[in-house]
C-alpha cells in the first residue's frame, strides 16, 4: 500500500491498537508488508483470503479495514473443525477465521455455481432435487483437519485440509488464472489450483516447506 492511502485513519488506528496490545505492532509490522504487497499484486477482479488464529481475526478486520477500505470487506468465513483436546475452563476453541476482500467491490470475480456443494443438515425440509444437488456452503465451513494417515497427508505441522482451499479457489479464480500464497507452507494452494487447473506462485522461508512442496508437486519450478 502507498503511503498517504487512507494514511491518516491507518496510523490513527495503529496507534489506537498499539496502546491495547504491545505485541500487536511486531505482529502487524511483520504482516503489513505482506499484505501491502499481495493487495499490490491481486488482479483488479481478485480476491484476497487472509486465514488467521482467532486471536488476531479482529485486529487485522480493522486494520485491513484500514488499509484496503472498509467498503472492499467481503466475508468473515469461519472454518470449524472438532479435535483434539477441549478445555474445561471456557469454551474450546475449534474455529478459524478467514478475513475476505475484493479489490473492486464492483467487479469482482465470484463463481458461486462452481463451489461443490454440501449436504443440507436436514434433508427431509427440502425437496428430493434439492437434496441430492446439497446446497451452497455459508460463511461457517464445517470441514475436518487433514485426517492422520490419509491420502493428503504430508506431515507438515501447520498443513490445511485441500477442501478449505479448493472452495476458495473454485469461487474466486477461474481456469488458467493465477493464485499466490505467501505463507505456502506443504504447499496445499498449488497442489488444489493445480488439480483445478489454476497457476499458482508459492513462497514460503522454511526450507522444511520447500522440501515438502518438493515432493508434492514435483512438477512444479522452484527458484
Ligand atoms: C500456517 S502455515 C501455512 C500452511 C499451509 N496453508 C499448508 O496447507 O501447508 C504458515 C507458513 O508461513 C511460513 N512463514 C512464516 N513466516 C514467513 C515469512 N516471513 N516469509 C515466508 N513464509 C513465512 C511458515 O514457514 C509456514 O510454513
Amino acid at each position: 500500500m502507498r503511503r498517504g492511502f487512507r494514511g491518516r485513519e491507518y496510523e490513527r488506528l495503529r496507534g489506537d491498537l498499539r496502546r491495547y496490545d504491545d505485541r500487536f505492532d511486531d505482529y502487524w509490522g511483520f504482516l503489513e508488508p505482506r499484505l501491502r504487497e499481495a493487495w499490490r499484486l491481486l488482479a483488479d477482479d481478485g480476491t484476497l483470503y487472509l486465514h488467521l488464529d482467532f486471536r488476531e481475526a479482529h485486529y487485522a478486520k480493522v486494520l485491513m479495514d484500514a488499509l484496503f477500505g472498509r467498503e472492499r470487506f467481503l466475508n468473515e468465513l469461519i472454518w470449524a473443525y472438532d479435535y483434539g483436546a477441549k478445555a474445561r475452563g471456557r469454551w474450546p476453541a475449534k474455529h478459524d477465521t478467514i478475513l475476505v476482500y475484493v479489490k473492486d467491490p464492483q467487479r469482482y470475480w465470484f463463481d458461486s455455481a462452481g463451489v461443490d456443494r454440501e449436504p443440507y443438515m436436514a434433508p427431509g425440509l427440502v425437496t428430493a432435487e434439492k437434496a441430492a444437488r446439497g446446497k451452497l456452503p455459508t460463511d461457517v465451513w464445517w470441514h475436518t483437519i487433514v485426517p492422520t494417515g490419509g491420502r493428503e497427508k504430508t506431515g507438515y505441522p501447520t498443513q490445511k485440509p485441500e477442501g478449505v482451499l479448493r472452495r476458495i479457489i473454485q469461487a474466486s479464480t477461474r481456469e488458467g488464472d493465477r493464485v499466490l500464497d505467501l505463507f505456502a507452507g506443504s504447499g496445499t494452494t498449488g497442489a488444489v489450483a493445480a488439480a483445478l487447473g489454476r497457476h499458482a506462485v508459492l513462497v514460503d522461508d522454511n526450507p522444511e516447506a520447500i522440501a515438502v512442496m518438493r515432493r508434492r508437486m514435483p512438477q512444479a519450478q522452484v527458484v
